[in-house]
């Protein structure tokens, strides 16, 4: 028994001797605003105030609270919003907001130290990253925090007056905001899930009914289904529910399952040699794990590896016989080069959780997922019940790692159809680090063949993808839709391992094509003595990139560039660029309901905030058009049974939402007038129609872009010939997108600087331009471009998947092993928004999640080479590979 403190409220709770205290904060009194993200003292998300010092409440005992005061985020704006509280809003210092709690109580307390000591007076960006080193954002939201923190120790925020760009901002700074993970009943059984311990094994026996022997034990179910083969180490094999954690443990525990071990091969390179073991057996081929977001094309097969997938290729054959002739001449206008990149994980900060409520017709499921209208669906079809409900109200990251039906989802189904009872299912880091997707290991052999007059000729772009025992990765046909050659060869393989599968990450395919693309364009713009921007603009005629080119051109930053391999001395300081390309992509299918409820205006849709600012989009457009205050406007959400929304995923939420509710509003005025007659005068202003309305709604499905409007641009895919094709086929089908006329276009420029004895880079400022049309809401776009920055810089320098290579358990399952940058990793981050190209979408923008990310460890790459003269071959650029590419270049 401990007794404390709680938020000013004495609390008194049965604790074990290692029960830490974030369990008594969240589980016995119910403060969810304290998150858990890692449980290891490492991410800083379950910060608490202990006698007014911060402290992780993950690693400390509930006992060692005894008698004293614990502040949470609820206590930190109890009876009114700190300064720091108030900043975070303002300077838009969150996205998905599942750190945000950590980092207001450890911000506040500095915030009150700094004031004591110093007053009103600004600290340096390094007295802030020293005081938050211990805290992690998945999203990126460095460069606001710091903003925040400095700008509220200047006492800029202790008035009462708040305006923040974020619609739910308030919510996620006072810990009001509540996810997935934080929906507990009382009742509620913990669901656990069994994994395989072999990376390659079959299963001869399973019995999950020693479990439900253990008092407490409520369900044991198998999740193999008819399989009983298990092809990675972290496979789901059973699952049980129980009346706590312990309990569930033991349940675990008492499962007999009997493996006869087969070889495995956990590494791509291993996996492509023909006495590889086999990970699928050629009867199970059709049963591999897909990996993308459309469904994977029937595609030969050869031993662990599928492919080629070439259908982007133009004149495949004269390709190859220009890059074997140039081969055979040795021609100095062929540039070759094979570069690697590391496997990333999202690392979303909520883990992938689900709470489900399965009576006999109906579900309710809340799960942390990107899109709860398909989710909604396919469990629907799969239980075969006509009455599910799907919430995700807040989501703590996605990444792209939410957008599928996942195992945790999966199993808390079944638990709950078998216990009868709600269940829970959170992944602790672990697995969310190990099974939970990840972005593919690529390896990306590139060869360009230009002309002496300077024309890019052919280009042949061939990569091998581990996404272990997923397959369906495109990396070189993204190729097809940027630097138009004569010939290319396209060619895309999977090789499967042993390994947990990946999935789609932010851009799929794209950030490692660029690394290795854009190196090789830049590799060119040496060898034909051009500067690498103007090799470009002369490669890449998209009219969005064009203007791209032009702006980072007359940046001093690039103008005072030096030649590549001049600076000398231990620190040196290097500028690169790289562009990117992205696809326009909206979900046609997508409604808004708009209306008046109590005398305001409302809007609702079936889409997902994950960060992205949905919320604030939706209330942005409908305020827009109304004139009137953007935070009147209320906005639903994160709900299946609300009208169909678009899945926060491949940048479409923004170009499907808008345009919808800029029809839905104008057929809510039309009506508004009508009922309004005779009680408000012609000309009254919408406030005053609004206010005397009675509750009435519309709903409107997302027009077709004009045509009328930039008439000769083109879609990307019809430009490429793929309208119409089988990929065309399955975008529409499978993933519900359409692409549009016109690109999202990058064009970025970094500055780094490299410490040549200790191989470190630290990226000193980073330009993003970014073609998008007009942005939403600038703030908060600006937000999201500087979050893809910092991923970006985790991408390029430090994030990397690691296996045992004989057992393919992931060993970077903490967030002590797998490194996500802090933040002092931030640069000084300068976006720049071309705002033109799009005219022809309603609301005149498209989505940013993507385009933003590309080219970012290209561009960091690029600006090493030009600082050292290494070129980076492989990702992360660690500072041992630096220091191996330097000892090289000095013949060491
Ligand atoms: Fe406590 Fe991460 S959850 S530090
Ligand atoms: Fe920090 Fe999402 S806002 S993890």
């Amino acid at each position: 028994m401990v007794t404390f403190t709680l938020n000013g409220t004495t609390l008194t709770a049965d604790v074990a001797i290692d029960t830490p205290l974030i369990d008594v904060i969240r589980d016995t009194a119910g403060a969810t605003g304290t998150k858990q993200a890692c449980g290891a003292g490492v991410c800083g998300a379950c910060t608490v105030l202990l006698d007014g010092k911060p402290v992780v409440s993950c690693l400390t005992p509930a006992v060692h609270v005894a008698g004293r005061s614990v502040t949470t985020v609820e206590g930190i704006g109890k009876d009114r919003l700190h300064p720091i509280q108030k900043a975070f809003m303002v300077e838009d210092a969150l996205q998905c907001g599942f750190c945000t709690p950590g980092f207001i109580v450890a911000a506040a307390a500095f915030h009150d130290d700094w004031r004591a000591k110093h007053g009103a007076s600004a600290p340096r960006e390094a007295d802030v990253a020293k005081a938050l080193a211990g805290h992690l954002c998945r999203c990126g939201a460095y460069a606001g925090i710091y903003r925040a923190v400095i700008a509220a120790c200047r006492g800029l925020h202790d008035g009462e007056t708040v305006s923040a760009p974020r619609h739910e901002a308030r919510d996620k700074v006072t810990g009001a905001a509540t996810y997935t993970v934080d929906q507990h009943t009382a009742g509620q059984l913990t669901g656990l899930i069994l994994r395989s311990p072999h990376a390659h094994a079959e299963v001869t026996a399973l019995d999950v009914k020693p479990a439900l022997v253990v008092a407490g034990v409520k369900a044991a179910v198998s999740l193999l289904g008819d399989e009983t083969i298990v092809r990675y180490a972290g496979q789901a094999v059973a699952a049980v529910a129980a009346v706590d954690r312990k309990t569930a443990e033991a349940g675990l525990a008492a499962i007999k399952v009997n493996y006869t071990p087969r070889p495995s091969v956990t590494s791509g390179t291993a996996a492509r040699r023909t006495d590889a073991p086999l990970v699928y057996a050629n009867r199970f081929w059709r049963t591999a794990v897909n990996g993308a977001e459309g469904p994977a094309l029937p595609t030969p097969w050869s031993g662990n590896r599928r492919g080629p997938v070439n259908g982007f290729s133009q004149r495949i054959f004269s390709a190859k016989s220009r890059l074997s002739a140039a081969s055979g001449r040795n021609d100095p206008l062929l540039i070759t080069g094979t570069w690697r990149t590391a496997g990333q994980s999202h690392t979303c900060l909520e883990p992938h959780a689900a709470v489900v409520t399965y009576n006999s017709n109906k579900i309710v499921a809340h799960v942390s997922t990107q899109a709860s209208h398909f989710l909604a669906g396919k469990i629907a079809t799969q239980e075969n019940v006509k009455d599910v409900t799907v919430h995700a109200e807040h989501v703590g990251g996605g990444f792209g790692s939410k957008v599928s039906m996942g195992m945790e989802t999966k199993a808390a189904l079944a638990l709950s159809r078998a216990a009868g009872k709600s269940v829970r299912i959170v992944y602790d880091r672990a697995e969310e680090l190990s099974v939970a997707g990840f972005r593919p290991e690529t390896e990306i052999a590139i060869k360009i063949l230009a002309t002496a007059n300077g024309r890019l000729d052919t280009l042949s772009v061939r990569t091998n993808s581990n996404a272990g025992v997923a397959i369906n990765s495109t990396v070189s046909g993204l190729a097809r839709l940027m630097y138009p050659a004569e010939t290319k060869e396209l060619a895309d393989w999977d090789v499967v391992t042993n390994l947990p599968p990946g999935s789609p990450f932010r851009g799929p395919g794209g950030p490692p094509l660029c690394f290795a693309l854009e190196q090789a364009i830049d590799e060119a713009a040496i060898r034909l003595k051009k500067d690498p921007i103007t090799l470009r603009q002369a490669w890449d005629p998209e009219p969005n990139r064009q203007r791209l080119y032009t702006w980072a051109k007359t940046l001093d930053v690039w103008q005072l560039r030096n030649e590549t391999g001049r600076e000398t001395g231990r620190f040196r300081r290097g500028i690169g660029v790289a562009a990117g390309n992205w696809l326009y992509l909206q979900q046609p299918n997508t409604r808004v309901e708009m209306g008046v409820r109590g005398g305001r205006l409302y809007v609702a849709s079936a889409a997902q905030d994950i960060g992205q600012g949905v919320r604030t989009v939706l209330a942005e457009a409908v305020a827009h058009a109304f004139g009137i205050e953007v935070h009147s406007v209320e906005v639903d959400i994160g709900r299946s049974d609300l009208p169909v929304g678009p899945m926060a995923a491949g940048s479409r939420s923004t170009a499907s939402l808008v345009p919808a509710v800029r029809a839905a509003a104008e057929h809510l005025k039309t009506r508004l007038r009508e009922e309004t007659r005779g009680k408000v005068g012609d000309n009254a202003p919408w406030p005053e129609i609004v206010a005397k309305a009675p509750d009435l709604k519309v709903e409107s499905g997302r027009p077709p872009d004009s045509t009328s409007i930039n008439p000769s641009l083109r879609s990307p895919l019809k430009e490429a010939g793929m309208i119409g094709t089988a990929f065309d086929w399955m975008l529409r089908t499978f993933a519900h997108i359409e692409t549009g006329r016109g690109s999202a276009g990058a064009v970025q420029i970094a500055e780094v600087e490299v410490d040549t004895w200790l191989g470190k880079t630290r990226v000193r400022r980073f330009y993003s331009g970014l073609t998008v049309g007009v942005p939403q809401v600038r703030r908060l776009a600006i937000s999201q471009a500087e979050g893809s920055i910092i991923q970006g810089i985790g991408y390029a320098l430090y994030e990397a998947r690691e296996y045992d290579p004989i057992g393919g358990h992931v060993l970077s399952a903490g967030l002590d092993d797998y490194r996500i940058p802090g933040i002092g990793d931030t640069p000084e981050m300068i976006v720049h928004f071309d705002e033109q190209g799009f005219e022809h979408v309603s609301g005149g923008g498209v989505g940013i999640g993507e385009i933003a990310t590309l080219p970012v460890a290209a561009a960091i790459a690029n600006a090493i080479h030009n600082a050292t003269g290494v070129r980076p071959y492989e990702s992360p650029i660690r500072p041992d590979r630096l220091l191996a590419g330097l000892d090289h270049k000095r013949g060491a």
